[in-house]
């Protein structure tokens, strides 16, 4: 087994005992999603002691960074990338009860998983913040209002990743519009129109919050219109 398949299948085991949907989900979105293979790959996480998670699904962020840290000790790991992130906490907060409790069933209760609406929750603080496909589950003034909490609960230079779809991509874009449509339907979420932004306006509205941005495509791989952007707080 090669080290990339190596961390699939390390990432992905703990989530055998929250049944088949959540260890095959884990396998298909681990294994297909460039962004969790960049995110080590670049560094992005790297010195970034507490993380938070937002809208964490069923915490596959925190299974990823638990078994690269495992597979780093164990000298497991792709030639050319960095070492492992060492995080002291990954706090996730997601809606859905199931993907709380698949989480947990993974990861252990002791796992910083929490179920809450990250329109309302307390953030606390941390130094990154994680965003994975999540801001266009609400209206535009929700969105930005989260972006003003994030800002708030981290320091300067403390980093957020956000993940949105460019509405601004044409055919890639509206493909990704009706999967995502789909996609919250099968999540439990009512079949309502998700609310996207260009990736120009995302940056703008990052503006206003307090962050400057740069944007990578990040759906290499994939039909999707996925960008990161990369944000660090003034
Ligand atoms: C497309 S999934 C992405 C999950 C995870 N970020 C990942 O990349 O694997 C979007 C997640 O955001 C959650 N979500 C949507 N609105 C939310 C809210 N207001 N508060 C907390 N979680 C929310 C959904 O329940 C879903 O699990």
């Amino acid at each position: 087994m090669n080290q990339h398949a190596a961390l699939l299948a390390e990432a992905c085991d703990p989530y055998r005992k929250a049944g088949l949907f959540a260890y095959f989900f884990a396998r298909g979105k681990l294994g297909s999603d460039p962004v969790y293979r960049a995110i080590l790959e670049r560094g992005l996480l790297l010195g970034r002691l507490r993380i938070l998670d937002l809208g964490c699904g069923q915490a596959l962020l925190t299974a990823w960074l638990q078994a690269a840290a495992r597979l780093c000790d164990r000298g497991v790991w792709p030639t050319g990338w960095p070492a492992a992130p060492r995080p002291l906490s990954t706090r996730g907060i997601e809606l859905m009860a199931r993907d709380v409790r698949r989480a947990r069933n993974a990861l252990g209760a002791a796992s910083d998983v929490v179920a809450g609406d990250i329109r309302h929750t307390d953030f606390g603080t941390a130094d990154a913040v994680v965003v994975l496909d999540v801001l266009h589950y609400m209206v535009s003034d929700a969105q930005r209002d989260v972006l003003q909490r994030v800002r708030q609960a981290l320091p300067p230079r403390g980093l957020l990743l956000l993940r949105v779809s460019d509405a601004g991509a044409g055919l890639r874009y509206r493909y990704t519009h009706w999967v995502d449509r789909v996609a919250m339907f099968s999540r439990g979420h009512s079949f309502a129109a998700p609310h996207y932004r260009s990736v120009r306006e995302w940056q703008a509205v990052l503006g206003d919050c307090g962050f400057d941005s740069e944007a990578q495509p990040m759906s290499q791989g994939t039909p999707f219109a996925n960008v990161l952007l990369i944000a660090h707080a003034r």
